[in-house]
């Protein structure tokens, strides 16, 4: 390449900036209802924690995947209060079925009442858990998508479970994981050197299809072949 292709190439990947990832945010599709009302309830009553939330980029992302994808057996690690777990609920086919694991209690609590009022809360399951004691308990295949969205550490551990608990076909999708940049720091925190590791045997499995997105604070993308 060409030292002006090179820069020309370079230029392309560095224009992500803040107001190009709002721009990208507010022309999502509009949130549900439901998801709006849990989005305002976590900014006031746990806006120490309203960082957590998917929101509505990654939240439309799922329901357009999961829709498309047309999984039945759906996998939710890391409830919060409910907003990724309602957003494939919502895109998900009439009969399918979203667990969605978190070993906080209080999760359950914030999420069911927003699940009751939607059209499509029945199809979610709250389970309360720690994922590395309830992944290796599920049987091979047992999910046809899964998103995972817990605890960052553990990444690379939970990518080897839940590799082994989708379908062929299936698909499984990572949030957080350019770990706001630090992913590519000269001295990362121990969360971005282990979603690092994530993302480098992600990227590597013989047997999927690997797509890294710059989506807020980077989504992996994965199909298992078929
Ligand atoms: C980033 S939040 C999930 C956000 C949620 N997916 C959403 O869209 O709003 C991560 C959640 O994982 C849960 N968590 C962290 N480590 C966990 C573990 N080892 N087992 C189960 N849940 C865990 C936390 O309690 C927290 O609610």
């Amino acid at each position: 390449m060409t030292q002006s292709a090179n820069n020309a190439a370079k230029a392309a990947k560095t224009f992500l900036t803040p107001e190009i990832a709002d721009y990208c945010e507010l022309h999502c599709s509009p949130e549900s209802e439901t998801l709006a009302a849990l989005t305002a309830f976590t900014m006031e009553n746990r806006s120490d924690f309203a960082v957590n939330l998917s929101g509505r980029s990654v939240g439309q992302l799922l329901r357009l995947l999961v829709g498309l994808s047309g999984a039945k057996r759906i996998l939710d690690v890391g409830t919060f209060t409910g907003y990724s777990a309602l957003s494939l609920a919502e895109g998900a086919i009439a009969d399918a079925r979203v667990i969605s694991i978190d070993a906080n209690p209080m999760s359950k609590e914030l999420a069911q009442p927003f699940l009751a009022q939607s059209p499509h809360g029945h199809k979610v399951e709250l389970v309360t858990a720690f994922v590395q004691d309830w992944l290796p308990l599920q049987p091979d295949a047992s999910f046809d998508f899964i998103f995972l969205d817990a605890d960052k550490h553990r990444y690379p551990q939970y990518l080897t479970e839940c590799w082994r608990l989708l379908s062929a076909g299936g698909v499984l999708i990572a949030d957080n994981i350019l770990w706001g940049g630090h992913v590519v720091s000269e001295h990362p925190p121990t969360r971005a050197i282990a979603v690092d590791a994530f993302n480098k045997a992600a990227s590597s499995l013989p047997d999927a299809t690997a797509v890294c997105l710059p989506l807020r604070d980077g989504v992996m993308l994965l199909r298992k072949s078929a």
